[in-house]
C-alpha cells in the first residue's frame, strides 16, 4: 500500500526578509566602504531572496577595530553581567525560533523538520549553556583566572548556519572575547537576523560584528593583524590555507574540517533501529554534514538482508520541498555542491561501484540529488575515500571486529564513527581503537551542548561544545 501526504507547507509569512543587507558593525547595520552585492537565493527555488554586502578589507578593518575597542569593556564585565546577556539572547532564539526556523530553510534548503525541531533549538540549548559558563571560567580546566584571548575571528559554513554561529559565538563570549564572525556566503540571512536579535539584546556595540561576503572577505579576516584567534569550520582545503596563513604568528587557531565517518554494522545488531541510524547517519540535512555515516560497514553476513531492508526505507523518504512538514531529505545548498556531488558519484560509477537511487521525483527547479546508495566499492574507490558531502552512502564489507577497525581507520579523516552491535563489551572495545573525535553507539548525529565535539587528523584540531569548548576560547591563567 502506498501513502499519499497532502502538502502541508509551512508559511512563510513570519519571515521579514529585506531587498537588501548591510554589514554589522559596532551595533549597527553599516554600508560597505565599497558596496559590492551580491544575490543569495533559494536552493529549493532558485529564486532570489536578498542581495547581500561582500565586505572588503577596509570593512573587515572597521569590524576588528569595533571588536577590539568593545574588548576594553567586555572582557571586564563580570562573569555573571555577561552571563545575563547571552541569557538574554538564548531566549530571545526561543521567542523567535518559528522565524529563524523558516528563514534558516529558506536560505539553506534543509526540512523545516530538521531547522525547527533540531537546528534551531540546539541553537539556543548553546547559548543557555555557555551563558551557565560565563561565570564558571576557573571550572574551565585552565586554572583559577583564565582570560580571553581577545579579539576572535570566526569563519563558518552553509550546512548549519545558524548552529555554527552559535558554537563559534556563545562561548567566545562567555568567556569574554569579542567577535567578528563571516557566514558561509549561501546562507548569510539567519547571521544578519542574529545581528538584530543582538540590537534586541541590548549587547553593547562591538561584541559582536557580523561581515558577509566569500573567501575574500575570510581572507581578510584570517590575515587581519589585530586578530588573536581564528575559530574555522569548513573544507580541508581552506582549513590548510588558514593554518598555513596562521603559522608564524601569534594567532591561536581551531580548525573543524571535514570527515568520511564509518558506520559499523556487526551482525547482531539490531535491524530495524540500525536502519533508522543509517538513515539519519547519511541522509539528515542532505549529507551536508561533516560527520556523516558516510561509510557504511557491514559485517558481511547480514549484508544482503540489510541492504534490502534499507533499500525498502528509502523509498519511502520524501524528497522535495524544504517547507513541507512531511519533507525528509531537501535541497543541496548550492550548484557548485550539486557539481562536486555529481562528479563524485560518477567517479563511483567509473570505479565499478554499483549505483542505487531512491525512486522519488525531483522537482524541475532548484538543486537536487536523490537519495543513492553505492555498494560494491572497495577502499581504493574515491567514493570511499572522499567526504562527498551529499545523500550519498558507500557500503563496504567486513568479516571480524578487528577487519571492521582496520577500515574504519583507513582514512585521513577522523571526526566521528558509529557503531551498531546488541553488545555492551563490544561497543567499548571497537569504541576505544576507533580514531575518531566522536563515536555513537546504536545512535548517529546526535548533538548536545554539554559534550565536545572534534576531530583527529585532517579532520582538525581543537574542540567544540561543553567545558571543552572553552578552552579554545581561554588562556590558561599562570600559577604562581
Ligand atoms: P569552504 O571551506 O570554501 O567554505 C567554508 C567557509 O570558509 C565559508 O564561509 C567560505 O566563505 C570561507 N572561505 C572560503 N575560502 C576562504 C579563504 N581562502 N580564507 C578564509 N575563508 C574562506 O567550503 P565550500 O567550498 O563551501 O565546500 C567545499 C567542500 O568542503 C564541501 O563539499 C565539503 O566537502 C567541505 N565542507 C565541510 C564542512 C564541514 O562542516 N566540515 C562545511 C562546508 C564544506
Ligand atoms: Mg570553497
Amino acid at each position: 500500500m502506498k501513502f499519499e501526504y497532502a502538502p502541508a507547507p509551512e508559511s512563510t509569512s513570519i519571515v521579514n526578509i529585506k531587498p537588501s543587507y548591510d554589514l554589522f558593525i559596532d551595533g549597527k547595520f553599516v554600508a560597505s566602504k565599497t558596496g559590492r552585492k551580491f544575490e543569495t537565493i533559494n536552493p529549493a527555488t532558485e529564486a532570489v531572496l536578498a542581495e547581500i554586502t561582500e565586505a572588503s578589507d577596509a570593512d573587515v578593518d572597521a569590524a576588528v577595530k569595533a571588536a577590539r575597542s568593545a574588548f576594553k569593556s567586555w572582557s571586564k564585565l563580570p562573569g555573571t553581567e555577561r552571563a545575563k546577556y547571552i541569557y538574554r539572547i538564548a531566549r530571545i532564539i526561543q521567542d523567535r525560533a518559528r522565524e529563524i526556523a523558516v528563514l534558516e530553510t529558506l536560505n539553506n534548503g534543509k526540512p523545516i523538520r530538521e531547522s525547527r525541531d533540531v537546528d534551531i533549538p540546539l541553537v539556543a540549548a548553546h547559548f543557555f549553556h555557555y551563558a551557565g559558563w560565563a561565570d564558571k571560567l576557573e571550572y574551565a580546566g585552565m586554572g583559577p583566572a583564565p582570560t580571553p584571548h581577545g579579539v576572535v575571528g570566526q569563519i563558518i559554513p552553509w550546512n548549519f548556519p545558524m548552529l555554527m554561529l552559535a558554537w563559534k559565538i556563545a562561548p567566545a563570549l562567555a568567556a569574554g572575547n569579542t567577535v567578528v564572525l563571516k557566514p558561509a556566503e549561501t546562507t548569510s540571512l539567519t547571521a544578519l537576523l542574529f545581528a538584530e536579535i543582538c540590537q534586541q539584546a541590548e549587547l553593547p556595540d562591538g561584541v559582536v560584528n557580523i561581515v558577509t561576503g566569500a573567501g575574500n572577505t575570510g581572507r581578510a579576516i584570517v590575515n587581519h593583524p589585530d586578530i588573536n584567534k581564528i575559530a574555522f569550520t569548513g573544507s580541508t582545503e581552506v582549513g590548510r590555507m588558514i593554518a598555513q596563513a596562521a603559522a608564524g604568528t601569534n594567532k591561536k587557531l581551531t580548525l573543524e574540517l571535514g570527515g568520511k565517518a564509518a558506520n559499523i554494522v556487526f551482525d547482531d545488531a539490531p535491524i530495524a533501529q540500525t536502519v533508522e541510524g543509517i538513515v539519519n547517519g547519511i541522509f539528515f540535512n542532505q549529507g551536508h554534514v561533516c560527520c556523516a555515516g558516510s561509510r557504511l560497514l557491514v559485517q558481511e553476513s547480514i549484508h544482503d538482508e540489510l541492504m534490502a531492508l534499507l533499500y525498502q526505507r528509502l523509498d519511502l523518504l520524501r524528497v522535495g520541498d524544504p517547507l513541507d512538514k512531511n519533507t525528509d531529505v531537501g535541497a543541496i545548498n548550492s550548484a557548485a555542491q550539486l557539481a562536486k556531488i555529481n562528479e563524485l558519484a560518477a567517479s563511483g560509477d567509473a570505479e565499478g561501484a554499483h549505483r542505487w537511487s531512491a525512486s522519488c521525483a525531483l522537482p524541475a527547479t532548484g538543486f537536487w540529488f536523490p537519495p543513492t546508495v553505492f555498494t560494491n566499492v572497495s577502499q581504493a574507490h574515491r567514493i570511499a575515500r572522499e567526504e562527498i558531502f551529499g545523500p550519498v552512502l558507500s557500503v563496504l564489507t567486513f568479516r571480524t571486529p578487528d577487519e571492521a577497525i582496520a577500515k574504519a581507520n583507513n582514512t585521513p579523516y577522523g571526526l566521528s564513527a558509529g557503531i551498531w552491535t546488541e553488545k555492551g563489551s563490544r561497543i567499548l572495545e571497537v569504541a576505544s581503537k576507533l580514531r575518531a573525535g566522536v563515536v555513537w553507539a546504536n545512535t548517529f548525529n546526535k548533538f548536545d551542548p554539554t559534550s565536545p565535539f572534534g576531530g583527529y587528523k585532517e579532520s582538525g584540531y581543537g574542540r567544540e561544545g561543553g567545558r571543552h569548548g572553552l578552552e579554545a576560547y581561554l588562556v590558561a591563567s599562570k600559577h604562581d
